[in-house]
């Protein structure tokens, strides 16, 4: 079925901008990583798209893995969570970059890292594509961020909403009337 474009209530972060952040925050890593062991990884589904054009902005020797991770219930108060699937890569002795495509409640990012912290490895730090930060509830702050957004629930670019919406090419804000129709 085509997508029917009225369910995006009004752009946020266009093509255009997301081309300039990737390159913008791509140097900035390429910079801080230069004379270090750096291993992206992506929580999957919803960072794909970032991990990827992200990847092709860093300039310096890297290695990727991806997880999956589900939240168990009651994950909206206690932020834990399980891997449905861990690493490939021992991340000993690594520099872990872990890609988001958002971060929100900051609590299943938060739990994370502090597993990944406890496996020897040589530093966690945290990239974003979109900081909700007016919705935090967890400690936690992303090292690099693409852009500061509204608390506002966002689709596209891996983004989605019951799953829908990741293969927008652009950030827009959902229309509300996608929920009043459920
Ligand atoms: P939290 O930071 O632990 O609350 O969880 C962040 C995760 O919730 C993200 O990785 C997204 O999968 C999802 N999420 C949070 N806000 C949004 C949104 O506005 N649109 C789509 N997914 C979202
Ligand atoms: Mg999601």
């Amino acid at each position: 079925m085509k997508m029917d474009m009225n369910d995006v209530e009004r752009v946020l972060v266009s093509e255009e901008e997301i081309k300039e952040i990737c390159q913008r925050l791509g140097a900035q890593i390429s910079k801080d990583y230069e004379d270090k062991n750096l291993l992206l990884v992506s929580v999957l589904k919803g960072s794909v798209p970032f991990m990827a054009d992200l990847m092709r902005n860093i300039t310096c020797d890297l290695r990727i893995d991806f997880l999956v991770v589900s939240s168990y219930s009651g994950a909206k108060t206690t932020g834990h969570v399980s891997f449905k699937k861990d690493l490939d890569i021992n991340p000993e002795g690594y520099d872990i970059l872990v890609v988001e495509d958002i971060l929100d409640s900051g609590l299943t990012l938060a739990y994370l890292k502090e597993i990944l912290i406890g496996r020897n490895v040589n530093s966690v730090k945290i990239c974003t594509f979109l900081d909700k930060q007016a919705n935090r509830k967890a400690d936690i702050e992303a090292d690099y961020v693409g852009k500061q957004i509204p608390d506002e629930f966002v689709i596209g670019y891996g983004l989605d909403y019951d799953e829908k919406y990741r293969n927008l090419p652009f950030v827009g804000v959902l229309s509300p009337k996608v929920y009043a129709d459920k």
